[in-house]
Parts: C-alpha cells; structure tokens; sequence
C-alpha cells in the first residue's frame, strides 16, 4: 500500500507519497467536506499510508499507517502537542486552557494535578454511582416503551462524571446551559470542519452574539457551581479536590483555569461514553446472536445480582462488546496536530505549522489487523488481540503522552452500564429509524436512537 516515488529534484532519502488528485485552487477540500468518512476511507484504501493533502493553502498530511501515528502521537508527541487548527478555532471558547487544548509546561501541570482522581484505586470506588445512576434512570423505563436512548444515556453519564468529578448532583439550569453550549460549539466545528469559514469571534454577527450569551450562561453555572462546593469544605479526593488543593498549597490555579478544567472534564466524560453506549444499543439489536451472547455472560457471572468492580476480570465478553463497538464507531473519530518545529514522520519532512492527521474510523476498517473490518465481531477481541496490536492500528482513546486521561474510567463505566442495562432490557431499534453518524468533534448518532425497551 505504501506508494513511494523517487524525485529527482529533492534528496534521495525524502520520499514522495501519491495523493488523490485536487482542485487547483481548493486542494482536496471540497472532496473531503462533502464526505470526510468516504475521502478519508478512498485515501486509506487507495494511497496508502501518508497521503499529502491541501485545504485551500494549508498542507495535510494524513497518517494512515500504525507506524506513522505512533511516531506521531507517542515518540514525537512533544512536537505533535498541540490540537489542530479547526480544534482551536472551535472548542477554545467553550473549553478555554483546560486540559484537553493546553500546552508545553502548563500542560503538564494540569495533567499532574488531575492524575490522581484517575489511579486505580480512585476509579475502583467510582463503581458503585456507575451502576446507582444507571439505576435511577433505567428504574424509570416501562416495558413495551420506545425511547430515544442516546438523551437518556446522556443522562447516565453526565450524573456520572458530576458525581464522581465534582462530587455533586447537577441542577437543571447547568444542564440546559451547558446542552445548549456543547451543541453550538458541535455545530461550529462541524461548519468549520466543512465549510473553512473561519469568522473572527469578535466580529458582532448575530452567531456570534448569541454564542457569546451561551457561554455567559455556562461560565454562570459554573462559577455558582465553584462556589457551593468551596462553601461546603468537604474534601473527597475528587477531580476538583485535585486542583483546589494544589491552589491550596501555593500553585497559581485561577479561579478561570478552575472553570476551564470543570467544563473540559464534563464534556470529555460524559459525552464520548454516552455515544459509545449508544452506538452499543444499535450495534446489538443488530446483531441478536451477540445480544444474546452478551446476557448469557451477564448472567453466569453475575447471577441477578447487580455488577461491582470486581466482576470486571469476568465479563470479558461484555468488555469485547465494547472494544468492538469503540472499533466500529469511534466517538472521537478524528485527532489532528500541529508540528512545533521542523521534523519528519519516516522521511516525510513536516515544516514547523503542518497539521498532521490521524482518523479512528480509517484506521480501525484496516483489513490488515481486523479481518472484514466492516462486520461487528466481538469474538475478535477474545484472544488478547488488543495486546498484540501495533499501539497505532486501534486509538479510540489517543494513544501516547496525551493519550485519554479517563480511559480505564471510560472502559469501566462502559462495561459496568452495559452489564446493567442488559441484564434488565432487551432493546431493539424502531423499524424506521435511520442510523446515521452526526461528524462534528465526536460522532453522535444524528437521529438520536429510538429504541423499543423490553423488560427480561
Ligand atoms: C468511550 C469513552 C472515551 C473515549 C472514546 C475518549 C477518547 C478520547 C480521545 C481520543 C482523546 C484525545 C483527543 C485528542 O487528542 O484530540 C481524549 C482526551 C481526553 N479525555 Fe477521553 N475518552 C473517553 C472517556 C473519557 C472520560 C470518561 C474522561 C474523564 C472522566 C475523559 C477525559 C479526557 C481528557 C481530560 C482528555 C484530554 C487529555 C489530554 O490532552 O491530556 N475521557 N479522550
């Protein structure tokens, strides 16, 4: 698949990779935006393992070859640190200097203040809100009823990260704030991902106008929110314990960083494992045989009883379920990164301000490490497969120094709700509801996902 070419003009050693052929003044922008899963997908298939991209001025280069993305995202990773441009331009009002766009030391600071609320034993005593708040909702599901179950996963997991994040129960006015921010922010990326409008945040249109309301709302609710729980003096070890106590011993941590860290930790988590979980119903209604593969483990091992931490090691199956379903639909489904210097990426020079970019959902369609990339087959994860895979094939949760600081808490939850749920539901989507992926920064399922809730 790798197509080199030998060009006279430049060093023997710098290869030159195909690429699909562009506009001569647009690149391959207007192929890609009116598709980006199928000209990302034709250029895997096609040009193989970097493929030279242009949008308008600016050069891509899309890395498609396990070896291209460790070097990037894991050996490189302080030259690749930064978020690509449209991440910038797109979340940076919404998430401001948190951890998910931050850089260089501040970065690293934040990461080692947040990462004891993500040691083993942190997440060990997570597990019982998981399955409590799974409880309260789906203790509220009639048999027979059909739900949009993406709103109420939703629902699931933003409890969950509130409770376990920030140790509260979240009042209705952050709630509607916050949909209402996150979902503005969804549709500017979307926009910018496909449009390349890039209109200045200070400009006084009336998007912006309202935008800029949104966030006044949610910086409100946040900073009501900072306020009850400095009033409260109870220290439980928490995420925002975290910061407030390295505030406590002297670290500059602003009361603004402190906003930026709660809306990053809140989006971060609960939003990509509500998708998953969604993506999960769908996944198995349809496909009955592993449905019902799934409630056999379920209820060997747990026997009726509701699941705990411990149960984990055993519910292996479940666990494929879900490393299969992160395979097939990737609730981050693109990352991109800027070069900080001058480097190569195996002998593909990479100027100082080059986006480099690496696709989930490309990637994890590669036949050569997942034989019919396109069926869901759990079965393939149950001989250690994960552990054998280059760390640059499969990446649902980033792989090397930014790699997801909730990934053993996001892997837990997932499992530990979907043990839950399908021990009391069987849930089948409606006839007519069209299953279809929403591209923004994550991939939501566009119609939401409608689904038919029979009672064991
Ligand atoms: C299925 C669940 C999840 C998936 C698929 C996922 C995926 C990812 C990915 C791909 C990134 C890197 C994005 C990029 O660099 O552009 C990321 C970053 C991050 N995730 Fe997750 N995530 C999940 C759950 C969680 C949870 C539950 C939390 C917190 C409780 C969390 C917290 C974070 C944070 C803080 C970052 C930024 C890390 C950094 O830059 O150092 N994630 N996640």
């Amino acid at each position: 698949m790798l197509k080199i070419f030998s060009n006279s003009t430049k060093r023997e050693s710098t290869p030159c990779y195909a690429a699909p052929k562009g506009d001569w003044l647009l690149g391959h922008f207007t192929t890609y935006a009116q598709n980006p899963l199928h000209f990302l997908s034709r250029c895997a298939q096609e040009y193989g393992d970097i493929v030279p991209l242009r949008f308008l001025s600016e050069s891509v280069l899309f890395l498609n070859h396990p070896e291209c993305i460790e070097e990037a995202f894991s050996r490189q990773n302080r030259t690749f640190m930064r978020k690509g441009k449209i991440f910038q331009s797109s979340v940076k009002s919404l998430l401001g200097n948190g951890l998910f766009l931050s850089e260089g030391k501040f970065y690293q600071q934040q990461r080692t203040f947040a990462q004891p609320a993500f040691h083993k034993q942190a997440i060990a005593a997570y597990g019982r809100v998981m399955i409590d708040e799974t409880n309260a909702v789906i203790n509220t599901w009639q048999n027979g009823q059909v739900r949009d179950v993406y709103q109420d996963y939703i629902t699931i997991t933003r409890s969950i990260i509130a409770q376990t994040m920030f140790g509260v129960s979240l009042e209705s006015e952050f709630v509607e704030a916050f949909t209402e921010a996150l979902d503005a922010t969804m549709n500017h990326f979307k926009i910018l991902n496909e449009e390349l409008i890039v209109m200045p945040d200070w400009l006084p249109t009336p998007s912006n106008l309202r935008y800029r309301k949104i966030m006044q709302r949610v910086d409100k609710c946040i900073y009501d929110l900072l306020q009850q729980y400095q009033n409260s003096e109870q220290s439980q070890g928490n995420f925002l314990d975290m910061f407030l106590q390295a505030r406590t011993e002297g670290h500059s941590v602003t009361i603004q960083q402190l906003r930026d860290e709660i809306i990053n930790i809140f989006l971060a988590g609960h939003e990509t494992t509500a998708i998953a979980l969604t993506w999960i119903s769908s996944l198995l209604s349809q496909h009955p045989d592993v449905e019902a593969k799934l409630f056999e483990e379920v209820q060997t091992v747990l026997q009726g009883r509701i699941p705990t931490v411990s149960d984990l090691a055993q519910l292996s199956y479940t666990e494929a379920v879900v490393l299969e379903t992160l395979r097939i639909y990737p609730p981050v489904w693109i990352m991109v990164r800027t070069a900080l210097e001058d480097t190569e990426i195996l002998g593909h020079p990479v100027p100082k301000g080059m986006d480099v970019i690496a696709c989930q959902w490309t990637a994890h369609r590669n036949p050569r490490f997942f034989p019919k990339p396109d069926i869901f087959n759990p079965e393939r994860w149950m001989d250690g497969l994960a552990k054998q895979l280059p760390i640059g094939a499969y990446f649902p949760f980033s792989l090397g120094g930014r790699v997801c600081l909730g990934k053993a808490f996001g892997m837990m939850e997932l499992v530990l709700v979907l043990a839950t749920i399908v021990q009391k539901f069987q849930l089948k989507l409606i006839p007519d509801h069209s299953v279809e992926p929403f591209l923004s920064l994550t991939l939501r399922p566009k119609y939401g996902m409608k689904m038919m809730l029979s009672h064991r």
